[in-house]
């Protein structure tokens, strides 16, 4: 095996006692390693890489949406956003002038709606503050909204070609696994550790393929549970394939405890049109719409319909008549396993609270299609209209 290291034999460590080792990943990847390494990965990369739509040009405006797409989503199910998204918005001008609902309906279902709003509001200064034009190197473009160092990372080196590390989930995996990375990755001293491996292999040409090139890895060999070491190219490169250390690296820093909550949405119906929130800036679908909800205290149904009207009216100013339990919908989000019980109502007096901006209004059914809705909105939406 070449090791990534150099040889403890060669390491001086002046201020450490001479029988303790450091790990290898303190220490810089040697030449033979790096360029048996990158050898190996592009020749893999040029048979395997997928035909992915953002990979048809290297306009940085499509460089950028891309992977902003792909944070925190799957490449199979960004596909179909970005090929609507990108019919929508042609261009960073195009994106910049279009209004913001727009924008979040066509995001609606890929979740973290955050990165929608901060793309758009970087098109505006991408177009007001550098006259349309992409900034081309990683500090101005992390001065935007939105943009840290690895989608920063990713356009100067994928749309320029210029050299620049990045550092994603797929890439931290596949450098922890490689030169043996115990630690949590996602800790500074992991990140440190990592984007310096990230910038270590980096050749001096070509940066735009072999970036993708160690994100094609990543995600279709070094996968995070039964990695296909088999396949590998670099499997003889790797510490953690050596010492079968793949599955406990890299170092899972998730210890989640779920907690369990109810909610009620309710579908308040007044002459065919049903009555619809936007959710404010601190919420966790800010600037989408849905039914009226919140949390549920009574337990069982005995008391839960007084609950429903006091809510409702605390929440929008009117006063309903609640019916029946539409449906019951559990998801989850972060930590929290919600059982969401959504109900229908009718209107029975009252006026819209007077809220800053229009942030409450009743809602013809077919315009539910066209505005952006919450994931569990627009569950309920389409059940009401079936
Ligand atoms: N994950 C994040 N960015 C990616 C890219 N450009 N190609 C494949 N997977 C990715």
């Amino acid at each position: 095996m070449l090791h990534p290291t150099t040889p403890s034999s060669q390491r001086t460590y002046s201020s450490l006692p001479p029988t303790r080792t450091l790990p290898p990943t303190l220490t810089s990847l040697t030449p033979q390693w790096k360029q048996s390494f990158r050898r190996r990965l592009l020749t893999w990369y040029a048979k395997h890489a997928r035909d992915l739509p953002w990979r048809k040009s290297s306009n940085p405006y499509r460089v950028w949406v891309s992977e902003v797409m792909l944070q925190q989503t799957q490449v199979e199910t960004v596909k179909a956003y970005f090929q609507r998204f990108m019919k929508a918005f042609p261009t960073v001008k195009k994106l910049a002038v279009a209004d913001e609902q727009e924008v979040l309906r066509l995001w609606e279902g890929l979740g973290y709606y955050r990165r929608a709003r901060g793309l758009h509001a970087a098109a505006q200064q991408i177009v007001d503050e550098h006259g349309g034009r992409f900034p081309r190197d990683v500090a101005t473009l992390q001065t935007l909204p939105g943009i840290g160092r690895y989608t920063a990372g990713a356009i100067v080196s994928i749309a320029f070609d210029e050299r620049a590390p990045i550092l994603e989930a797929n890439t931290i995996r596949l450098f922890a696994r490689l030169i043996g990375y115990r630690e949590a990755p996602t800790k500074s001293a992991g990140q440190k550790v990592l984007w310096q491996t990230a910038e270590e292999v980096l050749p001096r040409k070509k940066i735009a393929n072999f970036n993708q090139a160690l994100m094609e890895l990543g995600s279709l060999v070094c996968k995070p549970s039964n990695p296909l070491c088999e396949e590998c190219p670099v499997a003889s490169l790797c510490v953690a394939n050596e010492t079968g250390a793949q599955e406990s690296i890299p170092l899972s820093t998730k210890k989640v405890n779920f907690t369990d909550v109810n909610e009620a949405a309710v579908v308040v119906y007044k002459k065919g049109k049903v009555l619809l929130r936007q959710c404010g800036e601190n919420e966790r679908w800010a600037g989408l719409w849905d039914f009226p909800r919140f949390a549920l205290d009574s337990e069982g149904p005995l008391f839960v319909h007084d609950e429903l009207v006091a809510k409702v009216q605390e929440q929008t100013g009117v006063t309903i008549k609640p019916g029946g339990l539409l449906k019951t919908i559990k998801h989850g989000v972060t930590r929290y396993r919600i059982t969401l019980d959504c109900y229908e109502a009718n209107y029975t007096s009252g006026k819209l609270k007077r809220t800053v901006g229009k942030t409450l209004r009743w809602c013809a059914m077919k315009e539910l299609r066209d505005l952006p809705l919450s994931s569990t909105g627009r569950k309920i939406a389409k059940f009401i209209a079936s």
